[in-house]
């Protein structure tokens, strides 16, 4: 049976702690689609087509990943490709009360697709795309909270 996995969220923007995981689920599973959000209640500050690039430029290297966008219930996009199970990043106790609340409202609606939490890295615990944009917002150094190559575009949007 092929392993699929989705890792849902809004990646606005990607951060290095996001890759992290996207690198290590890619390393466990057979397909991973990393599937971005379209209709959240949250604006978001970059397009979605900026997001999909920087999320595609960061894991070329990662052929059994790809890049999506969905609207709606996250357990329909999952059943739609074919996986049967959610990733999620854990950073801190704070995140894990949401996480269980989302966690058991999917398996109510989809009892197949199974949330797996990965634990963050320990060096990314702190990191955010909130954080991100304030650090970028005051025109801090962004170097190692996200990939290099997004800085510049970053510093752009402010
Ligand atoms: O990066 P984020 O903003 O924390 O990601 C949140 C996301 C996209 C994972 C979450 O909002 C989500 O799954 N939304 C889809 C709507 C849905 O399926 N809701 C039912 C579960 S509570």
């Amino acid at each position: 049976m092929t392993k699929t996995a989705v890792y849902p969220g809004s990646f606005d923007p990607m951060t290095n702690g996001h890759l992290d995981i996207i690198k290590r689920a890619a390393n466990n599973f057979d397909k991973v689609y990393v599937a971005i959000l379209t209709n959240s209640s949250k604006t978001p500050k970059f397009s979605l087509e900026q997001r999909i690039d920087w999320l595609k430029r960061a894991t070329a290297d990662m052929p059994n990943v790809e890049i999506a966008s969905f609207s709606g219930m996250l357990v329909n996009f999952a059943n739609e490709v074919g996986a049967n199970v959610i990733i999620k990043g854990l950073r801190a106790v704070s995140d894990f009360e949401y996480e269980f609340q989302m966690a058991l409202t999917n398996r109510q609606l989809s009892p197949n697709v199974e949330t797996m939490f990965l634990m963050t890295n320990g060096k990314y615990s702190y990191l955010s795309s909130s954080i991100v944009k304030e650090v970028a917002k005051y025109g801090g150094k962004l170097d190692g909270l996200v990939p290099d190559f997004m800085i510049e575009e970053i510093y752009r949007e402010f």
